[in-house]
């Protein structure tokens, strides 16, 4: 059988905020895009991010005190040149979202509202309500359907075609039929999204399992910074739903089970507008030691009463109703059950700062792209600070695709080559060897195994022996996976195929989180090791850079982290 091969000039694989941006400048530049995406663009996790995307509009408000605080906020690992680029671009990515028709909340004046969030110097988070994200999806969404944007809805893309570190295409399925195609471009951009689903409780969707990081990886390719992972400090309790941090930043308060609120001790200045990773391992630390509240007592009060049914439902409408659909509980009238819950990704495919996959600070992989939360510039470092994903995903989406505009224009910078009916083999082995495999392993059991480790041992609080412990347990998970069976042999929506496939990815991506944080003996950001509790800037103010060799080792290197106006100071809040 002859597999399809499509021809464009550019191919997106991934329809968030970040892929979209990037299709939308593309097609209105007029270059011929596909956009590939195994969800409709409108279910992407983009849609999670409620509270808001960070702009320095107001006078009072500065580019450098963005800056300050998104540099701060990463724990100084972040790159200052990166951070500069996208603060400085982000009052006109507001603009641009606002020009397109996206409805902004708006303050009495008619100018953008915008709200306090946590690790900020101002209240610079421009909101719509606590639908901040949906509603920029959906403006973006029917501005690239409007040029002519080609989706190509639940394709799954299962590889990309490389040689000798040119990329010219990806291989993928479709997931109504299992039939293959091949997409040739000289540019493929990646916005697969990020990785928090190797942990069990997480705020992203079920589908949301980060595959381009694996399908990169397995070509040999680095990913970087990977230890890095969000803990977001308010998931609904027992499913880690995403309460956004809107809720705080409209005055939201944290109770433990004596009353207290426990934030004075951790941040007596910011509370708890404190960043993420303090106010995530305050709230655990309290459940640690026994001041939890719930009937299994791994949760804290969120209260949110004293703000009154008017600002509630103005504002918070949609945190309102997930608390009454998920816990019973009505946020007007009675405190609501909070816990960290895994969600976002610091780490990803290391890029320039125009969104260029890099192999190292001199080398790059032509022909291939990325943006949001699978790439890692690096703007958010250690620890990202909220509303700066959405501003991330807007304008350096917007950004790569700009890039990718100039690159084509560029005689003989990106190859063209034809593709090979041979390039679908390695996906097409996969398949079938899901398919036709025997064994008495589940893909549920093994991934619930996986989930429930990474978090038991790989989560906000790691030391050496957890961190051992759990590599063992993905070794263990990945010999297994090999005697997997899945039940459905059939070619329409064959989701057992996927989510098997799935697993693989998450196999292998958990392994660069738990071998990136055995080696950074330190504590930054989101990363916060029990048995070196302190920052280490003399060994580790650095980035990883991890790759993975065909027996599934990973190897570490570290590149020096891009300073400038801020010094490494110590992080108080
Ligand atoms: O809390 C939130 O609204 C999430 C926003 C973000 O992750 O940036």
């Amino acid at each position: 059988m002859s597999i399809p091969i499509h021809h464009y000039d550019a191919i997106i694989v991934g329809a968030g905020l970040a892929g979209l941006a990037a299709a939308r400048e593309l097609e209105s530049h007029g270059k011929h895009v596909a956009v590939l995406s195994k969800l409709h663009p409108l279910r992407s996790h983009s849609g999670a991010a409620q509270g808001g995307i960070n702009a320095a509009l107001k006078e009072e408000d500065s580019i450098k005190s963005h800056m300050f605080d998104t540099i701060k906020g990463s724990d100084y690992l972040a790159d200052q040149d990166a951070v500069k680029l996208m603060c400085e671009g982000a009052p006109e990515t507001v603009r641009w979202a606002e020009s397109m028709g996206a409805a902004f909340s708006r303050e009495k004046d008619g100018t953008i509202a915008q709200r306090p969030f946590g690790g900020q110097s101002f209240p610079r988070a421009c909101y719509a309500k606590d639908r901040t994200g949906l509603t920029l999806l959906q403006t973006m969404f029917e501005q690239a359907d409007r040029d002519g944007v080609e989706y190509w809805d639940e394709w799954y893309v299962a590889d990309i075609i490389q040689e000798n570190k040119n990329v010219y295409g990806v291989v993928a399925y479709n997931i109504k039929t299992l039939e293959p195609a091949i997409f040739n471009a000289r540019a493929v951009m990646l916005a697969t999204g990020g990785y928090a689903r190797a942990f069990k409780i997480n705020s992203n969707a079920h589908a949301n399992t980060g595959d381009g990081l694996s399908i990169y990886a397995r070509h040999g390719l680095p990913l970087k910074d990977m230890e890095f992972v969000q803990f977001h400090p308010t998931g609904l309790a027992g499913t880690g739903i995403l309460i956004s941090e809107a809720a705080r930043g409209e005055g939201g308060r944290l109770f433990n089970s004596e009353g207290e609120r426990f934030m004075e001790k951790y941040a007596p200045e910011k509370m708890e507008l404190a960043p993420r990773d303090l106010v995530s391992r305050s709230i655990t630390k309290e459940i640690l030691e026994g001041r939890g509240v719930g009937p299994n007592k791994d949760a804290v009060y969120l209260d949110l009463t004293h703000l009154g049914k008017e600002k509630i439902l103005s504002r918070l409408p949609e945190l309102r109703d997930l608390a009454i659909t998920f816990l019973g509980l009505d946020m007007i009238h009675e405190p609501i059950m909070i816990a960290a819950t895994a969600h976002y990704s610091m780490g990803g495919i290391p890029v320039d700062n125009d969104g260029r996959a890099k192999l190292n600070q001199e080398h790059r992989i032509h022909g291939l792209y990325a943006a949001g939360e699978c790439a890692c510039v690096s703007v958010h470092g250690a620890n990202r600070l909220g509303a700066n994903s959405l501003l991330e995903a807007m304008f350096f989406g917007r950004h790569v695709g700009q890039t990718i505009i100039e690159d084509l224009r560029k005689k003989d910078f990106l190859i063209h080559k034809e593709p090979d009916q041979k390039d679908a083999d390695r996906m097409l082995e996969e398949i079938n060897r899901i398919m036709t495999s025997n064994g008495d392993e589940r893909v549920p059991v093994l991934r619930a195994e996986l989930q429930e480790s990474m978090t038991q041992n790989a989560g906000i609080f790691r030391t050496e022996e957890s961190l051992q412990k759990q590599k063992k347990k993905i070794k263990e998970l990945r010999e297994r996976f090999n005697h997997i069976r899945i039940d459905d042999k059939s070619k329409i929506y064959n989701t057992d195929l996927q989510e098997a496939i799935e697993l693989g990815h998450m196999l292998d991506y958990s392994m660069f989180i738990v071998e990136g944080a055995i080696a950074r003996k330190e504590s930054r950001g989101a990363h916060f090791r029990d048995d070196y509790p302190k920052r280490d800037d003399e060994n580790f103010l650095k980035h990883t850079y991890a790759t993975m060799d065909e027996n599934g080792e990973i190897h570490m290197d570290y590149k020096d982290v891009n300073l400038g106006i801020f010094e490494p100071q110590e992080r108080t809040y």
